[in-house]
């Protein structure tokens, strides 16, 4: 099987490091770029954690762009609170010596876009900012990105708000923006993410393994259970990188989806139209929406198929 082409955005923090171990160690993958983004830390921390991860993962190869570090309207915050100051749960790892491009991230993806001789996937795992960037000041390399696998959203409960989930929260407008560009987007939800989770005996014998991989991924782990004090913890990130390695673990439906960028109280909300067709129909005059995009939502996935397909990559 040749290896899919794809490039990553990340807010490099834990999952977002998981993801990337998961990325790299993974034959069926090849990582043409990882693009930074402030989101669970300022990017220039992304930008550190991802070079470091990388390494770790004997992937120093793969070229490292900065990017936006603020949102297009709203403004900073960060998840330190969750993914530790340093954004790695305050697990230490050695720092490479590998720099990031000179180049803007933007400017690398519209470089990379031009060239490429099929359409490519792009894995979007913090707030959608460089992205959205990348679709405004470059609208002819749409037709060259076959898909967007988004981290982000929800259907139900939201984790940074009642109703919203932090990388749609964090960039609204670039959320509405890449869901309105055309481009094909398959939405890995937080209602999915949270399932696929490991225990701590499983975490234990990750970070017994002898495979630096999967032991930094067993830390990584591990530094959330402590954390939290659960007796699991989920892949988070890494979930939507298995998504592409075993589709037949997903359950995917094509819903109507708007982003609320308005709502004292929704704002960031993946607003998903699950009405049966004969009522999401009717006309109800003034009261109706017109819901802007329809995009593909992970709304179910096998939660065992997505953990065993993430033990398999990570340990290759
Ligand atoms: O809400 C979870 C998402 O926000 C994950 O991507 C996590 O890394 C943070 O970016
Ligand atoms: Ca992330």
């Amino acid at each position: 099987m040749v290896p899919k082409k794809i490039y990553l955005d990340v807010d490099t923090g834990v999952d977002d490091a998981l993801a990337l171990l998961l990325a790299s160690r993974s034959p069926d993958l090849d990582i043409r770029g990882v693009t930074c983004v402030s989101g669970n830390v300022p990017v220039d921390l992304v930008v550190r954690n991802t070079l470091d991860v990388l390494e770790v993962a004997g992937a120093s190869h793969v070229p490292v762009a900065r990017g936006m570090d603020v949102p297009l309207l709203e403004t900073m915050v960060n998840a330190a609170e969750i993914h530790g100051k340093n954004g790695l749960g305050g697990i230490e790892i050695a720092q490479s010596v590998s720099e990031p491009l000179s180049v803007h991230a933007v400017e690398f993806l519209r470089r990379e876009l031009t060239d490429v001789s099929e359409p490519i996937t792009i894995v979007a795992l913090g707030p959608l900012t460089n992205i959205a960037t990348l679709i405004r000041a470059y609208p002819e390399v749409v037709s060259k990105i076959d898909e967007i696998v988004v981290m982000g959203g929800a259907i139900g409960p939201g984790n940074v708000t009642p109703t919203a989930e932090f990388n749609i929260r964090q960039d609204p407008e670039a959320a509405d923006i890449v869901f309105g560009s055309g481009i094909p987007i398959l939405l890995y939800i937080w209602d999915v993410f949270i399932k696929v989770a490991f225990v701590r005996s499983e975490i234990e014998s990750f970070s017994n393994s002898s495979n630096n991989s999967v032991a930094l991924a067993g830390n990584l782990l591990m530094s959330m259970l402590d954390r939290f004090g659960r007796p699991k913890t989920s892949i988070g990130d890494a979930g939507a990188v298995a998504c592409i390695l075993n589709a037949n673990a997903i359950t995917a439906k094509q819903l109507p989806v708007a982003v609320e960028l308005s709502g004292k109280y929704t704002r960031g909300q993946t607003v998903v139209d699950q009405r049966p067709p004969d009522l999401a129909d009717l006309e109800e005059g003034d009261l109706q929406v017109v819901m802007p995009n329809t995009i593909r939502v992970v709304v179910d996935v096998d939660v065992n198929g997505l953990r065993d397909t993430f033990v398999e990559h990570l340990g290759k």
